[in-house]
């Protein structure tokens, strides 16, 4: 079997990912600092797989914790989801997030190469867009990240190229997700924040649930059909679907694409997503439109034919599919893991 090492395996779109490998017959060991998530979720993706796998309650900052990990467990290929992710708080706080974003990238990547592993698949973002003047987000466009949070990917996904140019033997993944959405369609793992989301859907089941009191939709004057924000939401699971046709590339000796796009190709305004979580939920979900949210774009989408092309992956779930999966988690789970 092959030992996959996931950094951040029990943050959102790494617990999903892990599931995915898990029943796909990979072997995982994960390390996490849990600064952004609960014990708890590895004990349900046990469940869900009916497997076993290693957790390493630890910091990619620490490097005798990554060294130890390489020494004892014969890792193949390293996926790494492991990192701060608010663009609002990295602007707040810039020297924690390249603390913890870059320094914690460098010094997994020098113990890789310490040990001779070269295949790495990178949780980029399409925040390293920035603002493009067209909405559909090409992989060759120029990138120029607002936020610390995005400048610490584009940082990151720069390394990695200079590695690849430097040993061309690596193979290496940077996947530029665009809005991951959803949760396991069992309802047992989902998204889980910790603070007031700042994420559209999370806010949403808030709402619906009864935890917040309304929806605020931050702007109705954008160049788009309704005036509101349009995102190309993604299901978690498809994305960890993403990640598995990744893998599978990275395991054939080929030269590689390194940046690709993960999304639809479709975007819905905020609005749009309202009515589509309404109608799954059966809620009425009040809502306030206010002014638009500082560094907020229009209109974002992800063109999908590299995906398509490089990785034979396509995201087949939809919007009410996303949004169900987003409500049976929340009403499952209405205070996250721990307190369920
Ligand atoms: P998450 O916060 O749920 O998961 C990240 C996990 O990493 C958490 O469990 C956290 O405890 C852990 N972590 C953070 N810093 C660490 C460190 N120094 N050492 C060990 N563990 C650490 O976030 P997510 O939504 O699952 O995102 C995963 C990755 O995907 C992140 O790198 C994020 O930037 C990227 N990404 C997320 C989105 C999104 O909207 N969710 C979009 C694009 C890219
Ligand atoms: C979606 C739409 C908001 C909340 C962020 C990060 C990005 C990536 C994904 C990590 C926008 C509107 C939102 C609310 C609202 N993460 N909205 N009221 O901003 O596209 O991307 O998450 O890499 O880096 O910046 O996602 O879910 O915050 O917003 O009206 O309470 O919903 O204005 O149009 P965003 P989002």
């Amino acid at each position: 079997m092959t030992k996959i090492l996931v950094t951040g395996g029990a943050g959102f779109i790494g617990s999903h990912t892990i599931l995915k490998l898990l029943n796909e017959d990979y072997d995982v060991v994960t390390i996490d600092n849990l600064s952004n998530s609960s014990y708890e979720v590895i004990n349900r993706i046990k469940f869900l797989a009916n497997k076993n796998f290693d957790f390493i309650k630890g910091d990619i900052i620490d490097k005798s914790i990554l060294k130890s990990i390489f020494s004892k467990f014969n890792i193949e290929a390293v996926i790494h989801f492991a990192g701060l992710k608010s663009s609002s708080d990295s602007n707040n706080n810039p020297i924690s997030y390249f603390e913890n974003n870059v320094v914690g990238s460098i010094n997994l990547l020098k113990e890789m190469a310490n040990f001779g592993i070269k295949k790495i698949v990178f949780s980029s973002s399409a925040t390293v867009y920035g603002e493009p003047s067209t909405k559909k987000c090409k992989e060759t466009f120029e990138l120029s990240p607002i936020s610390v949070y995005g400048k610490t990917k584009l940082l990151i996904e720069n390394i990695l190229l200079d590695i690849k140019f430097a040993q061309p033997e690596w193979r290496i993944f940077n996947l530029r997700y665009f809005n991951p959405i959803g949760a396991h369609p069992s309802g047992i793992i989902g998204e889980d924040p910790r603070n007031v989301p700042s994420n559209l859907i999370p806010f949403l089941t808030q709402v619906a649930i009864g935890k917040r009191e309304q929806l605020l939709v931050f702007g109705d004057t954008y160049d788009t059909s309704d005036g509101t924000g349009k995102r190309d939401y993604i299901h978690v699971e498809d994305l960890a679907s993403g990640h598995i046709a990744a893998l599978r590339n990275l395991e054939k000796a080929e030269k590689n694409n390194i940046n690709v796009n993960l999304g639809t190709g479709q975007s819905y305004s905020v609005l749009e997503v309202l009515r589509a979580f309404e109608q799954c939920s059966g809620k009425n979900i009040p809502y306030k439109i206010v002014g638009k949210r500082l560094g907020d774009v229009g209109e974002l989408y992800a063109d999908t034919s590299l995906a398509k092309r490089i990785l034979g992956w396509e995201a087949k779930f939809d919007i009410l599919q996303m949004c169900n999966d987003a409500w049976r988690w929340q009403k499952m789970n209405p205070e996250g893991y721990d307190k369920t």
